[in-house]
Parts: C-alpha cells; structure tokens; sequence
C-alpha cells in the first residue's frame, strides 16, 4: 500500500542457519515476505523485523513420479520468479499465481489464490521454525489450509516447501497465464498500489459486492479510497497514511453491516499498533 512506518531493526537472513541463530537470540520477531497483504501502522514495528524476501530464494526442480515434479524453494522466492521458472520448464500447477505479488512464504500462510487455483492445491510440505525454535516439516492435513488461510501461526517462520507441479506444454501453461491476469486486470486496480482484497468473500456473498451495494465505491478518507473499479480493493491515490487506511476499512466495516447485516472479515493483517 505504500504505507507505515519504520522497523525497529531490520534483518535479513542469507541462510537458514542465519534465520534461526536469529531467532534463538531474539525470541519473537515479525517475519516479513513481500509485505503485498498487511497494513503496517504509521507507528511502525516495534522489535525486530526478519525480512526473507531478496534471501531465501533457492528453487531446486526434481523429478517426480509419472508425469509429475517436485519444486523444492525457500520462502523468500517470489511467487512471480517461481511461477515464470516452471512456466519455462514446461510445469503445469503454479499458472494462477502469475500476478500475485509476494513471496512463496507470505502466499503459504495466506494460502493465496485466484479462482484457477491456490496454494493448498499444489503444497506437499513446509519447513517452518516453530514456536520452539526448531525446524519442522509439516505435510497433508498438518498444513491446516483452508480460504485464505493456514495452519501457521503468527510466531511461525515459513522457510522452505516443496510443492508438486505436472508437465505440460509451455505454451498451453504460458496460455493460462496470461489469460488469468488479463482477466484480473480487467476487474481490478492494479495501476495503483493496494494491499489486494481487503475483506474474504463471506460464504455465498462477495465483498465486493456488498461493498459496492452500500454505496461505498470512491468513500475515501485522506489518500485512501475504496477502488471505484474493484470495491473489495482500498487504493492509495497518493499521500495515504496508514491511519487513513484503517478510517476507511472501519467505515466499510460499519456500513457494510448496517446495510447487509454480514460482519466482512479482514483478509489484509494489521501489523503495528491500531487502535480498533
Ligand atoms: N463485484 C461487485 N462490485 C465490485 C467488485 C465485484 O459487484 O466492486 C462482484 C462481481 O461482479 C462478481 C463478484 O463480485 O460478481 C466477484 O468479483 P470478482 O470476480 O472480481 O472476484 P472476487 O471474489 O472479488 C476473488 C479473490 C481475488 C482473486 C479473484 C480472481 C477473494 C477475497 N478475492 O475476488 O483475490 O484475484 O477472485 O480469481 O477471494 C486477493 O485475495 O487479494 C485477491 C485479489
């Protein structure tokens, strides 16, 4: 979104080891990907902040039973490198990120996707630091995917996956690719910056729709907006602050139920202090 304030101290991690000698000194930090789904308060983040994007990013593609491949990458990896690397080898699974901002660790605990697909369909396992310090691999139902969720916690480092993809022909891939983004860029503002969908779809509803039936398309608070294009998106039209930001996620909040009775829920993470 282009907002908030500054870490107290910022590290990046250039191995594992590193990762968690950082973590066995520090406790608790905040684990930053790519920073495409969270709001950071104008206050900033207090403590440390472990930023594994730019690190972490080795991708290693071995072959798999029958027509399949396992792609074993560090979470710091961006979901666009990654998805353009299969694309060119011919493998078929990863096409629906082809857009989505971030990185493979912030995708797994989101348990990103689109409509074509999401993370849950394609993640075999996770290697995460958990809450005692040591590394785990979970796999299957341990991963605890669910609509734009996971089974990871807050105190959880993500640190590598594998994932399992099919072979395909390049150009069918490439083919899905595009028509999958051309497809969102048609419905959604993505000439400026926004932290995507602000709100999950509830069950059997949209929230962009509900949004745009409360009138909300172009509320704006300071330089944040409710998308005139996307209703379910807040832009920032320039010189936003994040307290802005969260004025207009509030009154979304507030109008939204008024109107429709449906309490959204927050699929963007508040990170920082706010004031709910
Ligand atoms: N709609 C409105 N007004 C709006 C926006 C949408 O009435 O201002 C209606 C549309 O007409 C449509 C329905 O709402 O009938 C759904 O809209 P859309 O097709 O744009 O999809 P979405 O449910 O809003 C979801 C994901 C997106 C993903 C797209 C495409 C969620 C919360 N969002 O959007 O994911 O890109 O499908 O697959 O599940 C994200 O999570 O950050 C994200 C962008």
């Amino acid at each position: 979104m282009r907002v908030g304030g500054p870490a107290d101290s910022l590290v990046h991690p250039r191995t594992v080891e590193e990762a968690l000698a950082v973590l066995s000194r520090e406790g608790r930090v905040f684990t930053l990907g790519g920073g495409s789904n969270i709001l950071v308060s104008d206050a900033g983040v207090r403590g440390v902040t472990m930023r594994i994007s730019k690190c972490l990013s080795d991708v290693e593609f071995l072959s798999g039973p029958g027509n399949t491949a396992l792609v074993k990458a560090q979470a710091g990896v961006s979901l666009a490198r990654l998805s353009g690397l299969a694309m060119r080898r011919g493998l078929s699974g990863l096409e629906f990120a082809h857009g989505i901002p971030g990185t493979l660790g912030g995708a797994l605990v989101m348990n990103a996707g689109t409509r074509e697909g999401e993370m849950k369909d394609i993640a075999v396992s996770v290697t995460a630091v958990a809450q005692d310090g040591a590394l785990h691999r979970r796999a299957g139902a341990q991963l605890g995917f669910s609509y734009r969720s996971s089974g990871f916690a807050g105190g959880d480092v993500i640190v590598e996956c594998e994932l399992a993809l099919t072979h395909d022909d390049t150009t069918r891939i490439h083919e899905r690719m595009r028509k999958g983004w051309e497809a969102r860029k048609l419905s959604q503002p993505l000439d400026r910056p926004s932290a995507g969908s602000v709100f999950k779809n509830p069950a059997g509803d949209f929230a962009g729709r509900l949004i745009e039936s409360a009138g909300l398309k172009g509320y704006s608070v300071g330089g944040a907006m409710v998308s005139v294009k996307h209703a379910n998106f807040i832009v920032n039209t320039g010189g936003a602050r994040a307290s802005d930001v969260f004025s207009v996620i509030k009154e979304v909040e507030r109008r939204v139920y008024d109107t429709s009775g449906v309490k959204l829920e927050r699929e963007i993470r508040l990170v920082g202090q706010f004031d709910e």
